[in-house]
């Protein structure tokens, strides 16, 4: 991406279209266009490790990443600063934003299972510690690019009006959280705070910024194993496949019905990169980025997975899929959507970008990849017995 700029005006040519005399063109020298300066937020996880490389490969680009730990982030990429740092420490938004034309926040606690069991921590990451990014990119004239999350839109999709719709759309779908004890939804409490925050911003202080809604990205190096490189429960891919590595049970929370559409995380790059190449058309928006051809339930993912699996490990006992209620699996306060699909007509009309990859076309690759990184190290117990999948 580089700025956009006019061309100086030429002069020399031009005349008086009444006395015929040289006009005198006053022409404003602009700066030569300079390949632009990245800053990612939050680069050493999971969609930062997928995200830096390819910034990295923008003719002249140069990136700063920042983050707590890189352990995800490929080594030696060539004009990629690391900066092993905490958003909150002091100084540190100011040394970025001085001197970043963009800079693209990935940083959140965007799992779940914290939501409801680390609920203040989640607010911050989420909301406080980000206003003042907000605030600096306003002053020093910034590109924001903010990574939200389709979580804003909440229980399922609702009209303005109140009436059920199917897609959730950025620009008329409303905003539908469950009550305040059902802290499920502090999270998208706080994103969507934070995007009230930018939109003011870039209607009353000139912020430049697009905010991206991405819906249930999923690849290789995401979130952890447990055990192995974290605590807790991961997201669902991740849940599943630390299931199949260890001989466990994949758990159906509430018996798998809800649905989600899954993108896969290089398309969804993809489609960042095509943001970044088109400032004017992508200032001043809110995106949806997600694939509503792969709009299935968690149950129909757990079998594909399976099959993905077994494919990669025919020799693996059959694993099994049994139903647990959410009180139980993630503890009181747990609330959830039932179906997310994006509208996606304002991607494809912006970004002239459409995602193609099948679940069954995914999954092979991150299966793949969780064995490479992880099956050595999971400790699996050998299961006692084969099961039908399917069985709750
Ligand atoms: C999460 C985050 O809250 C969002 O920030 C994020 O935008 C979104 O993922 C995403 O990846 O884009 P959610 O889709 O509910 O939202 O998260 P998952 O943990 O991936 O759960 C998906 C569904 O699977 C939920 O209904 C959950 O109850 C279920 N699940 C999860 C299981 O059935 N079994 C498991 O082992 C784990």
């Amino acid at each position: 991406m580089r700025p956009k700029l006019s061309l100086p005006a030429v002069a020399d040519k031009q005349r008086s279209p009444r006395s015929g005399a040289p006009l005198r063109v006053y022409v404003t020298r602009l700066p030569a266009p300079r390949p632009p300066r990245i800053a990612v937020l939050g680069a050493g996880g999971f969609i930062g490790s997928h995200l830096v490389p390819r910034l990295a490969r923008i003719p002249g680009a140069t990136v700063d990443a920042v983050d707590i730990t890189f352990d995800k982030l490929a080594p030696g990429l060539p004009r990629v600063n690391r900066i092993q740092a905490s958003l909150t420490d002091p100084g540190l938004l100011d040394q970025i934003t001085a001197r970043a034309d963009i800079v693209i926040s990935l940083t959140a606690l965007c799992n779940p299972a914290l939501y409801n069991t680390r609920p203040l921590e989640v607010i911050d990451a989420s909301y406080t510690d980000l206003v003042p990014l907000v605030k600096l990119c306003a002053e020093r004239q910034r590109w924001l690019i903010h990574l939200s999350t389709c979580e804003v839109y909440g229980r399922r999709a609702l009209t303005v009006d109140g009436r059920p719709s199917r897609r959730m759309d950025e620009d008329r779908t409303a905003l539908f959280l469950g009550p305040i004890h059902r802290e499920r939804w502090t999270y998208a409490a706080a994103k969507q705070l934070l995007e009230r925050v930018i939109w003011a911003y870039g209607q009353h202080h000139g912020l430049r910024f697009t905010v991206v809604r991405p819906f249930n990205v999923i690849g290789p190096r995401m979130d952890f194993i447990p055990g192995v490189d974290g605590e807790g429960i991961p997201r669902v891919l991740a849940a599943f496949m630390h299931a199949l590595l260890a001989g466990e049970d994949l758990v159906l929370v509430g018996g798998g019905r809800q649905r989600r559409s899954f993108l896969y995380v290089d398309e969804f790059v993809d489609a960042l990169l095509r943001i970044v190449e088109r400032p004017e058309r992508c200032q001043g928006q809110i995106l949806n980025l997600g694939n509503d051809r792969n709009n299935v339930s968690i149950r129909a993912l757990a079998r594909a997975l399976v099959g993905a699996f077994r494919a990669q490990r025919p020799d693996c006992a059959l694993p099994r899929l049994r139903s647990q209620s959410a009180a139980q699996f993630y503890g009181p306060g747990y609330d959830d959507s039932a179906v997310r699909i994006p509208a996606m007509t304002k991607a494809r009309r912006l970004l002239d970008w459409r995602p193609r990859l099948t679940l069954a076309e995914m999954l092979p690759p991150i299966v793949a990849d969780y064995l490479l990184r992880y099956e050595s190290r999971v400790a699996g117990e050998p299961r006692a017995h084969a099961a039908t999948p399917g069985a709750p």
